[in-house]
């Protein structure tokens, strides 16, 4: 599969968990902007530390310390992409349109008070960035990872308050972006709600591998 798939949906929705999936059944490559973020701030690259603070604020980090992550990822991948956090608004999503084409975007929906529930007990392993929930999807060796043994921790950003101001900035300046792509054609909208596996089954429908 060839095509560039962009996963839209709040903080929480399971953009993580269904892209990791994804990646390792249809053999597509991640460009998670979380991730690469995330990877600079624990290498205290100066990126890194421009970026912390808009990130442990629930805020979204400015474009000029993001887009050319993106870009400069995406030209180096060859076959097909998932995009997990990007674009994250119209003005990324205009970006984007000048140095890459989209073919695809998902559009995972839930219920605001699950989603804070998902954040506030999820775990993430230090070294793969694999998710975890202690309740939904919990680790079967306490605070290991189950796939690469490494050690889990929770987000500084997954505390109620933050998540909270992540799920305000995701209506003001995400949102839009549905019905940018529903003008293009290329959205599909998948309910988020129940087990990942089943979800995981709407997400491979939508995007027409099922
Ligand atoms: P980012 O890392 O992209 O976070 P996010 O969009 O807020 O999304 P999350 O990673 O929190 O959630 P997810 O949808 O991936 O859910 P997950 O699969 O983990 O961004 C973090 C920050 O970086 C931003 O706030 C911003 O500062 C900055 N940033 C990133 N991209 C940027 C950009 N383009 N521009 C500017 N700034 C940017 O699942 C959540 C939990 O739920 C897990 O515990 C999981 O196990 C559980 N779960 C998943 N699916 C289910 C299910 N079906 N049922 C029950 N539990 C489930």
């Amino acid at each position: 599969m060839d095509r560039k798939i962009v996963l839209l949906g709040p903080p929480g929705s399971g953009k993580g968990t269904q892209t990791e999936r994804l990646c390792a059944d249809l053999k597509l490559t991640k460009i998670s902007t979380g991730d690469l973020l995330r990877e600079a701030v624990r290498n205290n690259t100066p990126l890194g530390v421009k970026a912390k603070g808009f990130m442990d604020a629930g805020k979204l980090v400015p474009n000029e310390l993001v887009v050319d992550l993106v870009k400069d990822k995406i030209q180096s991948v060859k076959g097909g992409v998932i995009l997990d956090g990007f674009p994250r608004s119209l003005e990324q999503a205009e970006m984007l349109d000048k140095f890459s084409k989209v073919d695809l975007a998902i559009d995972i929906e839930v219920n605001e008070n699950n989603l804070v529930r998902r954040l506030t007990l999820r775990r993430t392993c230090r070294s793969c960035n694999a998710v975890y929930h202690l309740e939904f999807n919990p680790p079967k060796h306490g605070g290991k990872c189950d796939k690469c043994g490494g050690e889990l921790f929770q987000r500084t950003d997954d505390t109620e308050k933050t998540v909270r101001e992540r799920l305000k900035v995701y209506k003001e300046q995400t949102l839009p972006l549905t019905a940018f792509y529903h003008r293009k054609g290329i959205l599909r909208k998948v309910d988020g709600e129940g087990d990942i596996g089943v979800v995981y089954d709407r997400v491979l429908k939508a995007i027409g591998s099922k």
